[in-house]
């Protein structure tokens, strides 16, 4: 007998908490509304001396047992011998499906510890604390989890959501000024696809953002995290409106991967990115760039004045096809018709070559 047997896609909800200050209050909150009485926190060196003891505090003080595991600071320990590390100090402190796993960290953390949440004992509870801007608007968000290969950037991973987010934008005043910017250029992404006033509120306020001044920050944080997740509730399993995520990173991944990922960073390159995006919308989507003249110059303003070694339009152009798999035609771009309105659409290599020879 053969049955046909539709399955439901499980639905699954879960809360964001994002509030200055709110690192304090983690106990109370995990406790109140998870209730798991251990808790293991992933951290990495850096993180462990600027907040453990008031982390480590609040769980305590909410009757919770706190074990941390501290890796030292880099992508390079986004890797398959930190996984390894975590499971084994799971197994060895006797975490169960009613303990949890907190997160407390920039996007290497949270991917990491997501990945390793997601496969011990086929997932228990995990708790983010994201504690970069990118972290907090972008990569605790979505349930993207991840661990890089020799051979390649987030090879190994699962989709597997968290069960609580807890973000406190107050822990970005002590950021590197470059690290910063990294996750502005990703709130100017979010903004310029999905929300206008958003966009307007950063470009209104961006001396005081630039200064993290705490309110405007936790604006910021809020409103983008709040556009990732309308996009990311809307496509879980990333199979079309995700798609518009990748604002400015189809160019920002090539001029990474052409570079080899040396003497650039994600946001930077993202930020070109996003002039070719705006660029190529110009020429082919109908943004009237005269009308939005100042999206250009916010994004122009904010990289930082240097040369960029390899704008090798032919280099570049191989790494996007070779980027865009095994999709047919030519590479798709995500372009905007007007702020806030994005559209996909395919670009042609002569097209490509004369805009990047107009950056
Ligand atoms: N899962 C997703 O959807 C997703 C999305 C985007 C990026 N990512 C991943 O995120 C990673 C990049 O994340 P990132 O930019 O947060 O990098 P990161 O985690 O390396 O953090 C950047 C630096 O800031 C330090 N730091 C973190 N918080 C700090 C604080 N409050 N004060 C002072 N220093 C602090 C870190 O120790 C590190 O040196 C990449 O591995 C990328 O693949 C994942
Ligand atoms: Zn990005």
């Amino acid at each position: 007998v053969i049955e046909n047997v539709v399955v439901n896609k499980p639905t699954f909800e879960y809360k964001i908490f994002i509030e200055n200050g709110l690192l304090v209050k983690a106990g109370e909150i995990i406790r109140t509304n998870i209730g798991c009485e251990k808790i293991m926190v992933l951290t990495n060196e850096i993180l462990y001396d600027l907040y453990y003891k008031r982390l480590e505090h609040s769980l305590e003080s909410a009757g919770i047992e706190v074990f941390p595991i501290v890796l030292p600071d880099g992508e390079k320990y986004k890797d398959l011998k930190s996984f390894r590390y975590i499971i084994d100090r799971l197994v060895l402190q006797k975490i169960n499906r009613e303990s949890g796993l907190v997160t407390f960290g920039g996007g290497v953390i949270g991917d990491l510890g997501g990945f390793a949440a997601a496969s011990y004992m086929r997932g228990i509870y995990l708790i983010h604390i994201p504690t970069t801007l990118l972290a907090q608007i972008d990569s605790s968000i979505g349930g993207k989890t991840a661990l890089d290969h020799i051979l390649g950037k987030n090879l190994i991973g699962a989709f597997y959501n968290p069960h609580m987010v807890l973000t406190d934008p107050e822990l970005l005043t002590t950021l590197s000024e470059s690290n910063y910017l990294c996750g502005l250029f990703e709130a100017i992404k979010i903004a310029l696809i999905g929300n206008r006033e958003l966009y307007r509120y950063i470009s209104e306020n961006i001396d005081e953002i630039l200064e993290h001044k705490k309110d405007k920050l936790e604006y910021v944080v809020a409103a983008s995290a709040r556009e990732k997740i309308k996009i990311v509730s809307d496509d879980p399993y990333e199979s079309s409106l995700r798609m518009i995520l990748n604002f400015g990173h189809t160019f920002g991944h090539a001029l990474e991967a052409v570079n080899r990922y040396k003497d650039i960073s994600h946001g930077e390159a993202v930020g070109y990115g996003m002039l070719v995006a705006l660029k190529l919308s110009e020429s082919m989507a109908g943004l009237d760039l005269k009308k939005n003249e100042d999206v250009y110059k916010l994004i122009y303003g904010l990289l930082p004045k240097r040369e960029i070694k390899r704008m090798d339009s032919e280099k570049l152009w191989e790494a996007i096809a070779l980027d865009k798999k095994k999709q047919a035609g030519s590479p798709r771009f995500v372009l905007l018709e007007d702020i806030a309105k994005p559209v996909i659409k395919e670009v042609s290599r002569e097209l490509f070559f004369k805009t990047v020879s107009q950056l």
